[in-house]
């Protein structure tokens, strides 16, 4: 059976934030957890919002067409998507074609039907959210952005939504799914009971949208534009109706009202579901451009890793509600559950199937109780990943890494390894594969969440099957197979110390910010004076004490594949110790008596236990390895680079 979810289509007049990235990690994990379901094909669509007063006048302010900045936009918004790992089958521009037609056709059978009809409106319009503010007076606010409201005064085709109250009731009543959650429906119900005015479909006062056919000047309402884009981003495929609409709370009026009732109204089937899900705020208070304090997924993604920032806030938010984004919980949950819970379990359980039986997992049925707590945790987690509570399914998943992780502190296998009796064997082999069965269960469930990790800890586990065709049937107790070679052990979750990673990510926030308002058409002066591109000055740059040295040791950092520990010979009475992450580009040996460049004068930090007394100078090249700075001159220990 398909499944076909969507995204809400993001406005052009902003680039990808958490906000939006929030809507669409989850549609990714959706996606994922249907098709673990056996749903097939499983159909991802999101896209681009890109007509309106808006744009049109963003456009005009940089001097470009609204079509060139649209395009310049919605490519930011691909390319974000695409290295958040995020699975999307259509991205639908609202400028596309074919979603031109279907608007069009769309129109054509409401007017047919005899839903359209011509007429003249004088009313109150935010400009901001391209909305017409019933019942308000010239000057008042727009309820929903507070920003004044104009008087236009248009001929228009409006839709007779009036008359579909009573029909959107018994929807809503026949098919209570159909808003989610609840609290949501239930408000809704209240609202449409208030009565249904007729609504205005078409404008006059823009240019920048889809003529209306034989309309000279007519150009489709964006929310009349906006919502066909559901069905034209799978035309001709087979897949209307949605399965799932999943978005943000705000927009839900215009898909639990509007929307069904345009298809009503066009004879066409209506989506199975609408789930409106909660707000990210920022340290508790709402993101906006004014307040300054968007924060954008890409420089979380490049500290911590994308599957970090998706687990951060499918665990941390209760779908559906509100939640708070901030750099310290993030880093707090990172070291907590993924650090030192799932990581470590895994680098653990792996490091004793390979010192005690050789890299091989052991044959055993593995412990009975915590095959019960299995059994009992994947029931719970299926259950609410399919309630799409996401929260919960993960913390169900977790108190099963809290049972293993006791039951390995109870069963001891350090001291099991030393027993020689038959006994002793099989309680350690039982031991082992218990803690790697619940690995491999935990890889399936936490797929959709995290895939990247999810893939690496299961490869690490030895398994052959990928891990993405892997299906709800392969979660029963027993699954990973006797006498697998585990893979190579790396590190998924290395341990992040606080500040530097919140210094880091609020720098390369900086950096993105600016990049993206570059896209955005803004000038260089709204970018902060802090902006890299800004430069620094020579006094700024003289801070900086950079200085040659010599490789005196180096080996690598236990535990870790990425740190090598050296002890480098700046000139001083003694050689500096310095953690670098060099470990994947250098073997340590031929390091030693290499010259290098090192910054003297960083504060020392701890990294894995062992103190860093500077920082080593290294081309860092993105998705490639490090290579470090050299001269091609003989240069004496000790020199500045001035
Ligand atoms: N273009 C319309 C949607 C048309 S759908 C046919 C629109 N676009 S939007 O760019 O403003 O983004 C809408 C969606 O982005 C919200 O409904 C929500 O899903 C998501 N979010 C934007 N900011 C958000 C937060 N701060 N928090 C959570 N989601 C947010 O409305």
């Amino acid at each position: 059976m398909k499944y076909y979810l969507t995204t809400p289509i993001y406005y052009v007049n902003a680039a990808p934030h958490i906000g939006t990235a929030y809507s669409t990690f989850v549609a990714d994990a959706i996606k994922k957890f249907k098709q673990m379901q056996d749903f097939e094909p499983v159909v991802l669509t999101t896209g681009s919002d890109e007509h309106g007063q808006n744009v049109e006048r963003a456009s005009k302010a940089i001097g470009m067409t609204p079509e060139e900045y649209a395009t310049r936009v919605a490519n930011e918004f691909v390319s974000q998507w695409q290295k958040l790992g995020i699975a999307v089958d259509h991205f639908i521009r609202t400028s596309d074609p074919k979603h031109t037609e279907c608007v069009r056709d769309l129109f054509e059978r409401c007017l047919r039907n005899g839903y359209i009809y011509k007429g003249s409106y004088t009313g109150q319009y935010c400009f901001h959210d391209e909305l017409y503010v019933n019942d308000a007076k010239p000057g008042d606010p727009c309820p929903d952005c507070g920003r004044p409201t104009e008087t236009v005064t248009e001929e228009n085709y409006f839709f007779k939504l009036s008359a579909f109250q009573d029909k959107l009731l018994e929807l809503y009543e026949r098919e209570p799914k159909f808003i989610q959650p609840d609290y949501r429906r239930n408000e809704l119900t209240q609202f449409v009971k208030g009565g249904l005015n007729d609504l205005s479909i078409t404008r006059t006062t823009i240019k920048w949208g889809i003529p209306v056919p034989g309309e000279g000047n007519h150009v489709f309402y964006v929310w009349f534009d906006a919502l066909t884009a559901y069905m034209s981003a799978v035309r001709d495929q087979n897949l209307w109706p949605a399965d799932l609409h999943l978005i943000g709370k705000d927009i839900l009026r215009f898909h639990a009202i509007y929307w069904p009732a345009f298809l009503m109204a066009a004879d066409l089937p209506l989506p199975k579901q609408v789930f409106a899900h909660g707000w990210i705020l920022v340290e508790e208070s709402k993101m906006s451009k004014s307040r300054g304090n968007v924060v954008r997924p890409g420089p979380i993604a490049d500290v911590v890793g994308t599957d970090a920032l998706r687990y951060f806030l499918m665990r941390e938010i209760t779908f559906g509600q509100d939640g708070s984004f901030s750099y310290d919980a993030l880093i707090g949950r990172y070291n907590s559950d993924l650090a030192n819970g799932l990581g470590n379990l895994a680098s653990r359980t792996l490091t004793m199937i390979n010192q005690y039986r050789r890299g091989v997992i052991p044959g055993s049925d593995g412990a009975g109780h915590i095959a019960e707590v299995a059994r009992t945790v994947t029931a719970a987690a299926l259950d609410s990943f399919n309630d799409f509570d996401f929260s919960r399914g993960l913390e169900s998943v977790w108190s099963l890494i809290g049972a293993i992780d006791k039951f390995i502190v109870e069963r001891a296998p350090w001291k099991l390894a030393k027993e020689t009796d038959e006994a002793g064997i099989a309680l350690l082999d039982e031991t082992l594969y218990t803690a790697a069965e619940v690995l491999r269960i935990v890889c399936i469930l936490l797929y959709p969440v995290m895939p990247d990790s999810a893939k690496k800890i299961w490869s690490q586990l030895g398994m052959k099957p990928a891990l993405e065709a892997q299906r709800a049937s392969n979660l029963h107790w027993g699954g990973l197979p006797a006498g697998q070679e585990i893979g190579k052990i790396t590190g998924v979750f290395p341990r992040i110390e606080e500040k530097p990673a919140i210094a880091k990510m609020k720098e390369l926030e900086i950096v993105e910010k600016a990049r993206q308002d570059v896209i955005l058409g803004k000038k260089p002066t709204d970018a902060p004076a802090a902006a890299p591109s800004a430069g620094i000055n020579i006094e700024d740059f003289a801070k900086v004490d950079l200085r040659v040295g010599v490789v005196l040791t180096a080996e690598r950092v236990k535990g870790s594949d990425k740190l090598l520990h050296l002890s480098v010979d700046i000139g001083e009475a003694k050689p500096r110790s310095i953690v670098a992450g060099i470990a994947e580009a250098y073997e340590p040996a031929p390091l030693v008596g290499r010259k290098v460049v090192i910054v003297a004068n960083l504060a020392p930090r701890k990294l894995r236990g062992i103190e860093s007394q500077g920082m080593i100078v290294a081309a860092s090249l993105e998705g490639g390895k490090p290579v470090l700075a050299s001269f091609l001159e003989d240069v004496p220990i000790g020199a500045r680079l001035k």
